[in-house]
């Protein structure tokens, strides 16, 4: 795949652990450049680490060189425009020091300093009451996970859509728990991933009519991230995965990565409001095949 040339603007890499980061390697090894929005919090951490080194052996490309950044703004995608940044937010002392951080400032920016971009990627999730069950989510924690995780979306839609080239292409990554129960998905984040699916077709014909650009989704497996291990049992989520996948091995986030390129890339150019699976097949599963423990029926399923 070769991407020389195209610009790519990925939301939510706060470190080398997670799928955004692997996403940006495989797009800077196809030879894009890469603009990252980082949240506000985790800026100056992610920042400084990176200036120090610290990720570089995980910058490691396949061609020897490391992963480059153009620029990494600071972001919160919970708010849209200037006014919509509460006061106690301006002086919360992990926020002050920043400025132009909404979805719609960050927009303006990168066209004031990169003019168009041809790639948008939104990587990132946040649900406050995430280890609560959806029974128990308040209303505040499920429009938060929503807003966080599903309107961001929308919003970066808006705001990014029009910096796009004709051809471009956004992605999003979404989770199986939007379509099955997944218990300890809480907080609403199912129902945000239900919405973000959702949101993708829609803006493939809303933004593909509009922008001629191309949105689609990737419902990736289990990976041990930051924001997975918030959750609190994705060690047990990796290996249910590895037991009961088709293809029972470890999900790395490098895949992810190679079919986010893919997506990204003109190979994909008809493909759009789509959500592809990229899970070891595990979707395709109806039943945990890791639960028989009589000899025979475990025969038959190796043997299927
Ligand atoms: N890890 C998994 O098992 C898994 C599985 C399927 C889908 N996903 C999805 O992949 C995406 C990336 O998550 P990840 O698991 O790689 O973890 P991650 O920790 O690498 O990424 C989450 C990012 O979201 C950012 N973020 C949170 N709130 C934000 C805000 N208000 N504004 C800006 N950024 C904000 C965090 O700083 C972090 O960088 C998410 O959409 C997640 O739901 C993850």
């Amino acid at each position: 795949m070769d991407l020389k040339g195209k610009k790519a603007f990925i939301m939510g890499i706060g470190d080398d652990q997670g799928y955004g980061f692997a996403i940006a390697k495989a797009l800077a090894e196809a030879g894009a450049q890469i603009i990252l929005g980082t949240w506000v919090p985790i800026y100056k951490i992610f920042t400084t680490s990176w200036n120090a080194g610290k990720f570089d052996l995980s910058r490691k490309l396949k061609n020897g060189l490391l992963l480059e950044l153009e620029k990494v703004y600071p972001i919160d995608v919970t708010f849209d425009q200037p006014e919509d940044v509460p006061q106690s937010i301006k002086e919360n002392k992990r926020y002050y020091c920043y400025s132009h951080y909404t979805l719609s400032e960050v927009a303006s920016k990168v066209e004031e300093d990169f003019g168009e971009i041809d790639i948008f990627v939104h990587a990132l999730a946040n649900a406050p009451e995430v280890k609560k069950p959806l029974l128990e989510t308040s209303r505040e924690g499920y429009l938060s996970a929503i807003s966080s995780s599903a309107y961001s979306f929308v919003s970066g839609i808006q705001y990014f859509g029009p910096l796009m080239s004709q051809g471009g292409a956004a992605l999003n990554l979404t989770y199986i728990a939007s379509e099955r129960a997944i218990p300890g998905y809480g907080g609403g984040m199912s129902s945000a991933k239900a919405a973000l699916e959702s949101d993708t077709r829609t803006l493939a014909f809303e933004a593909g009519r509009k922008w001629g650009i191309r949105i689609n989704a990737i419902s990736a497996g289990a990976l041990n991230s930051r924001a997975a291990r918030a959750i609190g049992f994705i060690d047990k989520m990796i290996e249910y995965a590895h037991q009961n996948a088709p293809l029972s091995k470890e999900l790395k986030a490098e895949e992810v990565g190679n079919a986010s390129c893919f997506l990204l890339s003109s190979f994909a150019s008809a493909i759009t409001g789509v959500t592809l699976y990229v899970d070891n097949g595990l979707h395709a599963m109806g039943i945990a095949t890791d639960h028989f423990s009589c000899a025979k029926e475990k025969t038959l399923l190796q043997n299927a």
